[in-house]
Formats: structure tokens, C-alpha cells, sequence
């Protein structure tokens, strides 16, 4: 499964460390070129002498370790990378990480490398907990950045708590498991919508809302990352630019009416994370509106429901919506799935801390026409998406494998 791919394996110094000469025996055993680089602190708790053994290649120990002249080592072994692979990662190298910072061997490769990270951090809980090192991961989530998180038991240094190192299987596995999803939605046309609608009511005036479309740029890039061919149709958003989809700007509810159906048919996923305004003014004025009396009544007209009519269309599209809601969550969501046709309907109440609009974080439930399918923890509005799509294509296959049986 990983043959030809080449892992940099980065082991920093915590007791842990030990359990990498496991994780770079199975990267080597499913095909893997494992490049291994060690941290001064990691080689106090094991001989680099194993990891070169098990790796069959020398161990990268100082930034000016330079073993082949006619490279730079450490932009060769980022170069080379498909995978950075930190495991342990200890406090000190997520702090590295999060600020740029580039004293070592390790650091200054991760600095240098622009294939995707992920991260098995193992340390003592309290440090695991600490507010600095919470801000230091999340500054990584951000960036796409993934965890392998730590299990929870008897630490070595006596607590018992979060903190110790996944174990290797699972480390391994979650490397497999990215190496597979990155081909899980080739060939596939995926519309995402994000962002709030922008309805007008004169050239200066309109009426919005608080949607940042931060929820739907995730969910492009994580379709993207399975290989998609990935649309975003944006409104209003402050979502910072990301690589690797076509983005299509709209401003109102038609607007973004006419691009999703114009690209529906040829669609295979529909995912509608846009916050879609109900209502429009009845009338948008020409010019700006002028103070002229002391009250002034906007008469609104309902906009059309794009997921509605989506719905009524769909033919062999998976259609997914989202549910804003304050209460009664699962009542409305059911009703939103069955009255809008979808197949998914990720619900978040918005009222809760962590969740809804304008955060970086959600807290959602996903419902499907069986009722309640996954409701997830407080997480980055990426590791949200991740966790979606992993979802979705898990019912596609199932349909796909449903179909073929009949
Ligand atoms: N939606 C849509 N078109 C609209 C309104 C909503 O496509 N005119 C979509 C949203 O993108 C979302 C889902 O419908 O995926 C649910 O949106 P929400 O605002 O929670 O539901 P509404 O149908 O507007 O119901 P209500 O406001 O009564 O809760």
C-alpha cells in the first residue's frame, strides 16, 4: 500500500521515541521509503543505530550532517518527502512547528518541506492540557495539519492520564489510511457552497449574515485532498484564499440558484454549507435610498430554497445540507432532511460555544434518513470536514456496492 512512497519519519525526544523503531519497521514492511531524522533529546532514549537498521538509510541527526555533496540535505530530504511523519512529537516540537522556528535538523526540514504533516504527539497530560501547547496544535490544525491523537492511560512519568503516544499500529494505519483517501473521490464532481448570500437593497445597502464560509472552504479542501475535481460557489465570506478548487463568486440566493444548477447535472456530490438568506427586499433601488421619512418599511419576498429545489431534482447526486439551529436539533434537522430530499444533514447548535458561525471550531451532529449517524466533539472546522467526507464516501461506496449487487 505504500510502496514508492517515501515517509520522512521525525522522532523528537520524549520516552516514547522508543515506539518509533515499530512505527519505521511497519512503514518499511507495507513499502515505504522511511528517511528517519532524530532530535539530540530522541537519541537519548534510542540508538539511531536501530532506526538506520530498520530504515536502511543513514540517520539524519544535525542540519550540517551533509552526507551526499551535490544536495542540501535537509531541502533534499523535504523534497523527497510524500509524507512528514512526526511521532513522538513532543511539546517542544509543536511549539517549533506552530512559530517557524528552525534550530535543528528536524525543525529545519519541517520548514522546508511542503508535503503534508501528520503529527502523534505524546507527552505528560498536564503539558498535553497546557494552554500553550493547545494554541500551538490549533495554529497546526489550521494550517491542514493532522493528529494522530494521544490515548489515554498510564504515562511514564507516573500520571494517568492524555498523553501517551498512539499506539504504532494506529499511527501506521492513519498513514494508510491518508495515502487511500487521497484517491477515494478521483474521477468525481464535488459543489460546495459557503459563505452568507448578500441581498440588496440599494448599490450600498444589503442584508447578510454572520456566515464566515470558513465550514464550506474546509469542506472543498477536503474534497479536494480525495482527489475531486472540487466547485466552490462563495458569497459573502472572510475565509482565507485556498489552493487546489475553482471558486465561483455569487452574491444573492439567485445568484447562487443559477451556478449550482448550471454545474448540477454533472455533479456527484452537492454539499450546501452556504447560509443562504430566506428572504430578499422586494424591490432593490437603483440608487441609494434617500433619508426622507421617519420610518422606513422593506417590504421581503422569500428567496427560492436552492437545497429544495436541489432535492426535487436529484437523480444520482449524494446531496448533503446543513441545519443552523438554536434548539430542538435533531427535531429540525429531520425535517430539513426529509422535507429538502437530502441524504445527509450535518446539524450544529449554534447557540453553543465552539459552534456555528464566525468560529474556527464546530460541534456537530450528522443526521442521515436513520436518524442521528455521528455526532462529533468540539473540533477544527477541518477536522469536521475530514471527518464528513470520510463519511459520505463511506455511503457512496455502500450505495455504489448496493447497486452493483442488485
Ligand atoms: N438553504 C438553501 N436555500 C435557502 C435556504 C436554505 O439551499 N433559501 C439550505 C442551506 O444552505 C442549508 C439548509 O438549506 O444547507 C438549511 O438551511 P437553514 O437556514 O438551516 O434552513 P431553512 O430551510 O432556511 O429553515 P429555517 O430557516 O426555517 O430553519
Amino acid at each position: 500500500m505504500l510502496q514508492g512512497k517515501t515517509i520522512v519519519l521525525g522522532i523528537s525526544g520524549g520516552i516514547a521515541a522508543y515506539k518509533a523503531a515499530t512505527i519505521c519497521s511497519r512503514l518499511v514492511q507495507a513499502g515505504a521509503q522511511v528517511r528517519v531524522v532524530m532530535t539530540a533529546s530522541a537519541t537519548k532514549f534510542i540508538s539511531p543505530l536501530t532506526l538506520q537498521t530498520l530504515s536502511r538509510h543513514p540517520v539524519y541527526l544535525d542540519t550540517f550532517d551533509e552526507f551526499d555533496p551535490s544536495v542540501v540535505a535537509h531541502i533534499d530530504l523535504a523534497d523527497s518527502a510524500d509524507l512528514m511523519l512526526i511521532a513522538p512529537a513532543t511539546a517542544n516540537i509543536l511549539g517549533k512547528m506552530a512559530n517557524g522556528l528552525a534550530d535543528d535538523m528536524l525543525s529545519t526540514t519541517l520548514l522546508a518541506a511542503t508535503a503534508p504533516v501528520i503529527v502523534a504527539p505524546a507527552m505528560n497530560v498536564h503539558m498535553y492540557a497546557h494552554p500553550a501547547v493547545e494554541r500551538n496544535m490549533a495554529v497546526l490544525a489550521e494550517r491542514g495539519v493532522r493528529f494522530v491523537e494521544p490515548g489515554t492511560g498510564l504515562l511514564a512519568c507516573g500520571y494517568v492520564g492524555k498523553g501517551r503516544l498512539s499506539e504504532p499500529e494506529e499511527i501506521v494505519l492513519a498513514v494508510q489510511q491518508w495515502f487511500a483517501s487521497k484517491t477515494e473521490l478521483e474521477g468525481k464532481s464535488v459543489v460546495v457552497t459557503a459563505g452568507g448570500t448578500v441581498e440588496r437593497l440599494d448599490p450600498v445597502r444589503f442584508l447578510t449574515n454572520d456566515s464566515s464560509g470558513k465550514m464550506g472552504f474546509a469542506i472543498a479542501e477536503a474534497a479536494a485532498n480525495r482527489g475531486a475535481n472540487v466547485t466552490l460557489i462563495a458569497a459573502r465570506t472572510t475565509a482565507p484564499q485556498v489552493e487546489g478548487f475553482n471558486v465561483v463568486h455569487v452574491e444573492s440566493a439567485e445568484q447562487m440558484l443559477e451556478a449550482v444548477l448550471e454545474r448540477y447535472d454533472s455533479a456527484d456530490i452537492v454539499i450546501k454549507a452556504a447560509a443562504v438568506a430566506d428572504y430578499r427586499p422586494v424591490v432593490q433601488a437603483s440608487s441609494k435610498i434617500k433619508k426622507n421619512e421617519e420610518r422606513l418599511t422593506i417590504e421581503l419576498e422569500r428567496t427560492t430554497d436552492i437545497l429544495k429545489t436541489l432535492g426535487e431534482r436529484k437523480s444520482h447526486q449524494f446531496l448533503v445540507g446543513f441545519a443552523a439551529e438554536t434548539e430542538q436539533v435533531e427535531r429540525y434537522a429531520m425535517d430539513k432532511l426529509v422535507r429538502k430530499n437530502a441524504d445527509l444533514i450535518v446539524a450544529n447548535d449554534v447557540s453553543k460555544d465552539g459552534a456555528g458561525f464566525n468560529v474556527d471550531t464546530n460541534v456537530v451532529q450528522v443526521f442521515g434518513a436513520e436518524g442521528l449517524v455521528e455526532s462529533l466533539p468540539m473540533l477544527h472546522k477541518r477536522e469536521v470536514a475530514d471527518r464528513l467526507m470520510s463519511r459520505i464516501v463511506q455511503r457512496m461506496q455502500a450505495r455504489a456496492a448496493g447497486e452493483a449487487a442488485k
